[in-house]
């Protein structure tokens, strides 16, 4: 098992639960640009699983392209000020926008980025964000194609981390508290 040597207290979403779901969100999202151009946006470092699995399950031409942001803030909590770290390599004006997020927790990371991406005249902007925390929600974001929702609770694995580690745990699962320390619920 590679969760680190006993750190993790509680699986939330197995491997196959999270297949399963992007096999369907993948259908969803094929059906719905049939005809149209497809642009997608994996925002880094969380996402980068997420859309590489994602993307496989489209079965549309696409064009991949990757931005990287950092909050500024602690290990656990986003501090809402978000700087682009790797800007996208492609112009997206006039193109169909599928911004591909891991977690919208408060929402200020996806709030920035759909403001900033507005901002370069794309033909239209949509999110697809794996897991959805609402109870930790700051500011409201549109998400049109979500996978699951979750509780407030502090999650690693599938491209999450705590303190850069635990992103390739291949489930998605909840830290034991002597791990995550009191900083954290
Ligand atoms: C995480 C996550 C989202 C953001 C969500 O990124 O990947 O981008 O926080 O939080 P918010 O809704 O409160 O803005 P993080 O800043 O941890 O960087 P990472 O993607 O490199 O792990």
């Amino acid at each position: 098992m590679a969760d680190m040597g006993g750190s993790i207290s509680k699986i939330l979403f197995t491997e196959e639960q999270i297949k399963n779901r992007i096999k369907e969100i993948g259908m969803q999202i094929t059906e719905d640009y049939k005809g149209e151009n497809l642009t997608v946006i994996g925002i880094l470092k969380g996402a980068f699983i997420f859309a590489a699995d994602l993307v496989r399950q489209i079965k549309l031409p696409v064009t991949v392209d990757f931005i990287a942001v950092s909050s500024y803030g602690s290990a656990t909590q986003s501090s809402g000020e978000v700087k682009i770290i790797k800007d996208l390599d492609i112009s997206v004006k006039d193109k169909n926008l599928l911004l591909v997020e891991d977690i919208v927790d408060t929402g200020l990371t996806l709030k920035y980025l759909l403001e900033n991406l507005k901002s370069r005249g794309p033909a239209g902007i949509k999110t697809c964000v794996l897991l959805d925390k609402p109870q930790a929600r700051k500011v409201e974001v549109p998400i049109n194609y979500k996978g699951f929702t979750i509780d407030n609770v502090f999650v690693v694995g599938y491209g999450l981390d705590y303190d850069q580690k635990f992103r390739n745990l291949p489930y998605i699962a909840c830290l034991k508290k002597e791990v995550v320390g009191k900083s954290r619920e």
